[in-house]
């Protein structure tokens, strides 16, 4: 039986434990890379650099860096390091524009996935008992079939429901009652939404933790669910370029970021702009090294998340900060770095406004223009709409630093989440 039950030695191994390991694992990855991938050897090459410079963990930097160009312009297979009839699985994901970026699977790669994605929803509170209610999409994106996996992995019973179908979902989740749901946060709250008009009080329910990822979001939208919902949510973090979910996982005792599961995923944080790697600590772009993957290991991959690495606290691997945003995501307001997310937050803690919202920006001769469009909570008056507008306009000034024009709108009107919710509406 392959079922996995409680926690690993390695998620608590000494720090000195840990970094041989890691280290032993990536001689093996740049040496695999080497032998069977043209793309690294040249890459390597035109760096000057050979897997044999490799001595400690730091020499890292020294390697080139990849990022998603490199997987398009060697679209759709290049980048595998094993023969074809070795993969097992294809994943894509679909990019905002152009060609998709593929990633692919040996055997061995799939059971390692579950096996992180079995220890992430363990850290997250479930246990092999749980009927686990998953609503990321199924399909070519990894959310799903990754959780899927994972969730048998520990040995629960699995809902394999997929995104969508909204009043399905609550009527599934009445009816066989799980006590973890995976799915993106928007799309939580929009089933918290149709929970709320079906007259269904979720302190009835059995559900006692939702594993939240694939998006950004913030602490107090955690507040929000964990109140609306009453159970605890925790962040899932992954890239499909990475593996998927289950790249680091957040552990419900503590909820203060995601663990990375550092056996397998080496971090590093760098300065975006120069490259440089920065100590831990210092805020910067996310880049992540495979250690143990067989068909697309990967080398230095620029994520264009943005956080810190943070030392470990329920485990002794390290963790990340809650992602602020990605680099794509931020956007530039009259001079000023603003994400979503900060705006998220000021709506989380404005009393009277709902957690749905779109950005749309647009130019007004040569100046940039913000208008929010947010939600109201179902039992606000229209007398108190102008109110709840200025509050938020005010907050945003004061704290984000920029001047908007908000629209709370009635609950309902905004386009709904089924997976990763869109946020911006860029008109510029
Ligand atoms: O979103 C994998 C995943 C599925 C993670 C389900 C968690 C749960 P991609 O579609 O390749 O893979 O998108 C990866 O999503 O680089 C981040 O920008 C963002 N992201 C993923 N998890 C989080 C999170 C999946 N917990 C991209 N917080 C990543 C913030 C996240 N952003």
């Amino acid at each position: 039986m392959s079922s996995k039950v409680g926690m690993h030695a390695i998620e608590n191994a000494s720090i000195d434990e840990l970094r041989g390991l890691q280290l032993s694992r990536l001689k093996n990855t740049l040496n695999h890379v080497y032998e069977n991938s043209p793309v690294y050897r040249e890459k390597f090459k035109a760096h000057g650099v050979h897997p044999d410079d490799l001595k400690t963990l730091s020499d890292l930097s020294k390697f080139p860096m990849t990022t998603k160009a490199d997987l398009r312009d060697n679209y759709p297979f290049g980048m595998f390091c094993t023969p074809m009839e070795q993969v097992v699985r294809v994943h894509a994901s679909s990019g905002t524009t152009g060609k998709p970026t593929v990633v692919g699977y040996t055997q061995n790669d799939v059971d390692m996935w579950a096996d992180v994605v079995a220890r992430s929803i363990y850290a997250a509170g479930g246990r092999p008992k749980d009927k686990v209610h998953i609503s990321y999409g199924y399909g070519l994106f990894t959310g799903g079939l990754g959780a899927h996996y994972g969730a048998e992995r520990l040995g629960c019973t699995v809902i394999p429901m997929s995104g969508g179908q909204t009043q399905k979902q609550v009527q599934l989740i009445r009816d066989f009652d799980p006590d973890i749901i995976m799915v993106t946060p928007s799309y939580m709250l929009n089933i918290a939404d149709e929970m709320a008009r079906q007259g269904m009080d979720p302190e009835k329910l059995a559900l006692r933790v939702g594993i939240f990822g694939a998006e950004p979001w913030t602490e107090a939208m955690r507040e929000e669910m964990q109140r609306r919902l009453s159970m605890d949510a925790v962040d899932i973090y992954g890239l499909s370029e990475v593996i998927g979910p289950g790249v680091a996982q957040e552990c419900v005792e503590s909820k203060d970021g995601p663990t990375i599961w550092e056996d397998h995923f080496y971090p590093e944080i760098i300065d975006p702009l120069t490259g440089e790697v920065l100590p831990d600590g210092e805020e910067g772009e996310l880049v992540f090294t495979s250690l143990t993957k067989e068909a697309m290991p990967i080398i230095r991959y620029r994520t264009r998340d943005l956080t810190r690495l943070l030392p470990g606290t329920s485990r002794t691997m390290r963790r990340m900060g809650k992602i602020t945003g990605r680099s794509d995501d931020m956007l530039i307001i009259r001079g000023v770095n603003v994400f979503p997310t900060q705006i998220e937050e000021q709506i989380c803690n404005t009393r009277g406004l709902a957690p749905h919202y779109l950005i749309e920006l647009f130019k007004q001769g040569n100046m940039d223009c913000v208008t929010i469009r947010v939600e109201q909570q179902p039992e606000v008056h229209g007398s108190q709409l102008n109110g709840l507008a200025n509050e938020l306009a005010g907050k945003v000034k004061t704290f984000i630093g920029i001047s908007s024009k908000v629209e709370v709108v009635p609950a309902g009107v905004l386009p709904r989440s089924e997976g990763k919710a869109k946020r911006v509406l860029d008109k510029r």
